[in-house]
């Protein structure tokens, strides 16, 4: 008897649905050319498929829905605070837990409370929001992952990983006292969604604790690094979701969440502490900023949707469906011999653009230059992840050129179906298949900070 093929199909069936709109070609040119060939500037509703980012844009279960029925506004001592502490408490692990509106105001507070002028503060990869803020705290960011994440084509299982004699040798160099933290983060946002080991960061827990330095984890994707550590790390696969992602806390001091991605909410985050007297300066801070230390920026429904949205994301059926999207997009277009960021992570699929559009010099913007081509082609919205977002070096105010010049296809949760990624694969097909005509980009309007959501191009003549 033959083997049958058996399929696995999204494990959720759809309850409401959005319709979708599709611009015509002319139509599409029309409005990337007034949003500056820059995707953050198109309007949501001249999209087909979004895949801008996986930040708040994911689909909430009924269980979420119902609990925004839930909400307790009350200004002080919200019930849903106290669910979204004991969520994280039994979780995470962490003792304090400190909401915020986004990822970012836990960044901008913790960059705050922990750094001094002159400190340096290393990390695995740059995220644009985070190193922003510590630089703005007056640290100097220092890359020390592994050189393997800048090689696109490579294949490791653990390209987020940090470099432990890069570390070191930060260590020696800038001496213990100058490093208030190393920010290490599951997964790697910026070269790919790339996760780390277990191992790993175990290593970066005990140099940097032997030194005194703290270690803050960004666990905005930490559920999606725990399946990769499940499928991928010797003696791990018998383990479950949750006693994965409670080792990584463990390891860690601290942690910044952006609640839009793992959690499945729209809009929510915080910062967890186990130090009480930081956790005390954190709740200072936190009202002058985002709101009291009960609500930090989110209403009381925002906070029971997140609270239910912690336990969803550690579901193993859930996150190896996700996953398993992501992949399933990844290997269509990688099967037709188009250079995408290997191995394929977690959050999305990024198009190596460097090799997608090699005419092009990196400071003519090749991965923004595809990203708005893609839109033009089927109305498919994909994000810049190369020169624009990496910005200028302070010092030298050159473009800072990184080696990875990607075109991130970013999945939301439980929005899009197999079909949708069909056609992305598709769409993406189409242009592979025009590439040589596709010309590259100059600036009309720069920002000063974080350029890439607001800065205008026009082709480069
Ligand atoms: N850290 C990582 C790794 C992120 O991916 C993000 C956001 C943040 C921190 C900041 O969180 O947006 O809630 O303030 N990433 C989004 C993205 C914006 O599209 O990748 P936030």
């Amino acid at each position: 008897m033959p083997t049958r093929r058996r399929s696995w199909a999204e494990p959720w069936k759809i309850k409401m649905v959005e319709p979708l709109k599709m611009l015509t070609a002319d139509e599409r040119k029309a409005a990337i050319e007034g949003a500056g060939c820059n995707t953050f500037l198109l309007r949501s509703e001249d999209v087909y498929i979004d895949l801008l980012t996986d930040s708040g844009t994911s689909a909430m279960s009924d269980r979420q829905w119902a609990g925004m029925m839930l909400g307790d506004e009350a200004y002080a001592g919200s019930r849903n605070y106290y669910h979204l502490e004991d969520a994280v408490r039994d979780v995470y692990g962490y003792k304090h837990l400190i909401p915020t509106h986004q990822g970012r105001a836990a960044e901008h507070m913790i960059s705050r409370l922990l750094i001094e002028e002159g400190d340096f503060v290393p990390g695995n990869m740059y995220f644009t929001t985070t190193r922003l803020h510590q630089e703005m705290a007056g640290a100097t960011f220092v890359d020390v992952i592994i050189d393997e994440a800048h090689q696109p084509d490579l294949m490791h299982p653990f390209k987020g990983n940090v470099d432990l004699d890069k570390f070191q040798a930060l260590i020696d160099e800038v001496g213990a006292e100058k490093i208030p933290y190393i920010s290490d983060a599951t997964t790697v946002n910026m070269c790919g969604g790339q996760p780390i080991s277990l191992e790993n960061l175990r290593q970066v827990s005990e140099l940097a604790h032997a030194n005194g330095i703290l270690v803050i984890h960004d666990m905005t994707r930490v559920a999606e690094n725990a399946l990769l550590i499940k499928e991928r790390e010797p003696g791990q696969a018998d383990r479950s979701m949750e006693e994965i992602v409670r080792d990584i806390c463990d390891l860690t001091d601290g942690c910044t969440m952006s609640s839009k991605k793992d959690h499945l909410v729209n809009i929510g985050g915080f910062l967890a502490v186990n130090d009480d007297a930081l956790a005390d300066k954190a709740r200072n801070m936190v009202v002058i900023y985002e709101g009291l230390h009960t609500y930090g920026g989110m209403s009381g429904r925002d906070m029971e949707a997140l609270s239910i949205g912690i336990y969803e994301s550690i579901q193993y059926d859930h996150i190896h469906a996700r996953v398993g999207q992501v992949h399933y997009l990844g290997n269509k277009i990688a099967d037709e011999g188009i250079p995408i960021m290997k191995p394929i992570g977690t959050h999305g699929v990024f198009l190596d653009a460097k090799r997608f559009l090699p005419h092009l010099d990196q400071d003519e913007f090749p991965a923004q230059a595809l990203a708005a081509e893609l839109y033009v082609e089927s109305g498919v919205r994909a994000m810049e992840r190369g020169n624009v977002s990496a910005g200028r070096n302070p010092d030298t105010g050159e473009n800072r050129r990184p080696a990875l010049e990607l075109v991130r296809l970013t999945i939301p949760r439980r929005v899009y179906t197999q079909a949708h990624m069909d056609v992305v694969a598709e769409s993406v097909m189409e242009i592979w298949d025009k590439r040589e005509s596709i010309g590259g980009l100059e600036f009309t309007y720069e920002p000063e900070y974080l350029r890439f959501f607001q800065a205008r191009f026009r082709p480069k003549c």
